[in-house]
């Protein structure tokens, strides 16, 4: 990859006038993750989405530069953190959640099946009491459920397939697809992990692309493609529909899935999965200290091919 793919690179996407929200996506390129901020331009109230807690898998270290970033841009702007919120329990890069909860006061908040993708994970790692979603998150949101960001309405759509309890913030003309899509040139994300279905995510596509054409979807990661090296993020419905070389209408399903399941068995698992699993389950949060005050991560072996 060339340079500007590995420099954090900061966009605006402005409001397109009532009932259309600011959105910012702020790159992290160490794991190609797009954070967000969606703003409502009246009451300048915002939501950050998908917040990442830099964790470097070398030496084991966290910083928090990315989530310093996205705060900074916050003051900048002259917002008000009103949500922390993530579309999922991610695989890739820990979550600034519990972090960004402490440090502006706001509620965090995911999806209402976490208890269910936690109960898979407990059992791998064989740590049958850790993850506590209630414990850890002040809100886990149902299908369908509404909230405000500002005076913006949101709507929850549960959007299974990459997890079995993803979920898409649909607020205005913006929606935040997380690991659904990838950029229409790039596709769309793996299903292929525990809990994951192919059948599910090209349903939840599905549901996704039916919104109103103009509807600007932000995704959750990008990595370049052998003939673009800076990242991207924000297309819409119309473009993925025309474009996505995935999933473009006239895809059949069962071609989709097909291509999906092979591409999936050539893919590794994450440079960090494992360990950023059993933090994210827990909001964000390390495990508790041992007796001699450091956290300690336990990782299962020869459990995944
Ligand atoms: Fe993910």
């Amino acid at each position: 990859m060339s340079e500007p793919l590995r420099s954090p690179v900061i966009r605006h996407s402005p409001s397109s006038g009532s009932g259309s929200p600011d959105v910012w996506g702020i790159y992290e390129p160490d794991t190609g993750s797009i954070q967000y901020v969606c703003a409502d331009p009246e009451t300048r109230q915002a939501a950050l989405i998908d917040v990442v807690w830099n964790f470097d898998p070398k030496n084991y270290r966290f910083s928090t530069d990315s989530m310093d970033q996205v705060l900074d841009l916050v003051r900048r702007n002259d917002l008000t953190v009103q949500w922390v919120l993530d579309t999922h329990p991610h695989a890739d890069h820990v979550m600034a959640s519990a972090h960004l909860r402490q440090r502006t006061g706001a509620p965090n908040a995911i999806g209402a099946r976490l208890p269910d993708i936690a109960r898979i994970w407990a059992d791998l790692y064989n740590l049958p009491d850790a993850f506590d979603p209630e414990r850890d998150f002040d809100h886990l949101f149902a299908d369908g459920e509404t909230f405000k960001i500002g005076n913006l309405p949101v709507t929850v759509m549960l959007s299974p397939g990459h997890t079995l309890g993803s979920i898409t913030y649909v607020c205005g003309d913006a929606a935040f697809v997380h690991d659904t899509l990838m950029q229409p040139d790039a596709g769309t994300s793996r299903s292929d992990f525990p809990g994951g279905n192919t059948e599910e995510l090209w349903d939840s596509i599905q549901a996704i692309l039916a919104l109103p054409p103009e509807t600007r979807l932000n995704v959750g990661h990008d990595y370049g493609t052998k003939d673009r090296d800076e990242p991207q993020w924000e297309a819409t419905v119309a473009e993925h529909r025309a474009n996505n070389i995935h999933v473009r209408d006239g895809t059949r399903r069962e071609d989709y899935v097909e291509r999906r399941r092979k591409r999936d068995a050539t893919l590794r698992l994450p440079d960090c999965i494992l360990a950023a699993l059993q933090i994210n389950l827990r909001g964000g949060r390390l495990p508790p200290a041992e007796d001699d005050g450091h956290s300690y991560l336990k990782l299962p072996v020869n459990r995944f091919d």
